[in-house]
């Protein structure tokens, strides 16, 4: 960030402040797994944006002992891997060497370690476990805090490798826990880095967005340069070398902890993170990035909010209306795109629940892969997922003029006729002032017109229903629009 547009004194200052605050290196705060309940880890840690180390203890040391990188290539290795090489030099998402970047199967990668002394830079990422090594599913427990979501991945990094501190792609929370090697983690959190590191020269850039096809699991979000005192090259900063973050780094915490197999981390929303695999094997670990209940208004108010207030600044005509219901996942998390899917049942709140029993259950899943999916490589779909019945994809017939399938199942969703109000809702609600377009202003006024298209509880209409019902809603019989004053909020 340039500082050319500071007023000199201001400048000055802040200067003067870096220099004399330096930032320290503290042990994340740590809970036993199975001991900390979910209402405490929301107050304590999700809604402080706190991250956290949980422990490991008898259970998950033992699943983490259960599949080895042996394992995992014998049992799994058809499954894709994407190969990274993790290279200090690069200034790319991550410091990774973005070029060399590939999928390649689990047993060739695993094959290459063993094979190569120039493996010890290779690093992978987003194994979908879910498709591709059911047997692992269906032997591993996923703690409380992070089963209403769950999408896991296997990550498996040569001891040397580390993933330089990024936030994630839309600020997602996230979770990994260990299952082998050793890790030093680190962390820094939101109040932290922004705008602390940024003003003091280190910006952020949006990193690449994963294209993995057919795949929720994977989120690159922001990634941290430094700029040097003549803020012309940026690069990387190690934050592994200790010497070079406290020089770099002002005032901000940054914690740091070593993670043994069994043991998981979660990094709230918005938070820096990356691990550097210090032990003298491959490091292997599952993570996943999740929104929940439990996230979605710090999603709204950290993430959504920002997103709005940026846009608005980078155009002066965009209305916040408009600004608003640019993302999907802001409309999501704010409660907007009507009732979220009917959820399964993942036991008791507390309690760890068997990964296969949250992860194939989900609507998602099956909707995501399935049911033919294994055609596009989720063999486990074949099983998992009924096939639909005889003659039902004859979508064409139902389809609307206004609202989109998005998910391509063949239907038309409460959800998905949601979604086409909020995307028109700036017609309607942009003279509303903005102090009063509030997020939940904008959710209510979407589920009253939807209400009045298709009643929640009714039996799903046909698109040429829905169609016919939203002409009358907005149109005269004469095909004029009716007044956009008619749908004003009033006191929604
Ligand atoms: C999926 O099934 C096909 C056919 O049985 C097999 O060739 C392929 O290796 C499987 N893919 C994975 C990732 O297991
Ligand atoms: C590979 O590394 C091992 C241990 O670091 C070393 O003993 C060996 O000579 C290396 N092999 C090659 C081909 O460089």
């Amino acid at each position: 960030m340039s500082s050319a547009g500071k007023p000199g004194m201001l400048w000055a200052a802040a200067a003067l402040l870096a220099v004399a605050v330096r930032c320290a290196f503290v042990e994340f705060p740590v809970e036993r797994a199975d001991e900390l309940t979910m209402a405490r880890f929301k107050a304590e840690y999700a809604d402080k944006l706190r991250p956290v180390v949980i422990r490991g203890n008898d259970r998950t040391r033992a699943e983490a002992a259960l599949w080895s990188a042996g394992d995992f290539r014998d049992r799994c290795g058809a499954g894709e891997i994407t190969r990274y090489v993790s290279d200090a030099s690069s200034s790319a998402w991550g410091g990774f060497d973005m070029r060399g970047e590939r999928r390649v199967p689990l047993a060739s990668f695993f094959g290459e370690v063993e094979r190569s002394n120039r493996s010890r830079d290779i690093y992978g990422f987003d194994y979908n476990l879910k498709c591709d090594c059911e047997a692992f599913v269906e032997q591993t427990t996923i703690l409380p805090y992070f089963k209403q979501d769950a999408w896991p991945v296997l990550i498996a990094g040569m001891p040397g490798t580390r993933s330089q501190l990024h936030v994630d792609n839309s600020f997602l929370p996230f979770w990994l826990t260990l299952l082998a090697g050793r890790k030093i983690f680190r962390a820094v959190e939101r109040g932290h880095w922004s705008p602390a590191l940024v003003d003091r020269g280190v910006v952020d850039r949006a990193g690449q967005e994963s294209e993995i096809p057919n795949f929720k699991g994977s989120y690159l979000g922001r990634f941290l340069l430094v700029v040097d005192d003549d803020g012309d090259a940026e690069f990387a900063l190690d934050w592994y070398d200790d010497a070079a973050v406290l020089d770099a780094v002002g005032g901000a915490d940054v914690y740091s902890s070593v993670l043994e197999p069994g043991d998981s981390v979660y990094i709230p929303v918005a938070a820096l993170h990356g691990g550097s695999n210090v032990g003298d094997a491959p490091a292997l670990a599952i993570t996943g990035n999740y929104h929940d209940e439990a996230h979605h208004a710090i999603l709204v108010d950290v993430y959504c909010e920002g997103k709005v207030r940026r846009l608005m600044r980078q155009s002066k005509k965009l209305t916040r209306i408009k600004a608003m219901v640019k993302d999907p996942s802001c409309l999501f998390w704010a409660g907007a795109l009507g009732d979220v899917e009917p959820t399964t049942d993942r036991g008791p709140v507390d309690a760890p629940a068997p990964l296969a029993d949250v992860v194939y259950p989900d609507p998602w899943f099956c909707r995501s892969y399935g049911p033919r999916a294994w055609r596009r490589g989720c063999n486990v779909t074949r099983t998992r997922c009924p096939l639909e019945e005889e003659g039902d994809d004859d979508d064409d017939d139902d389809e609307s003029d206004f609202v989109v399938d998005e998910n391509r199942d063949g239907v038309l969703s409460r959800q998905e006729l949601s979604l086409k109000f909020a995307q028109v809702s700036p017609r309607y609600l942009e003279g509303v002032p903005d102090a009063r377009l509030t997020w939940g202003l904008l959710a209510r006024w979407v589920a009253a017109e939807v209400e009045a298209i298709w009643p929640a509880g009714a039996a799903r209409p046909t698109a040429a229903a829905i169609d016919a019902a939203i002409f009358a809603r907005f149109f005269f019989e004469d095909g004029t629009e009716r007044p956009v004053g008619d749908f004003n909020p009033g006191e929604l």
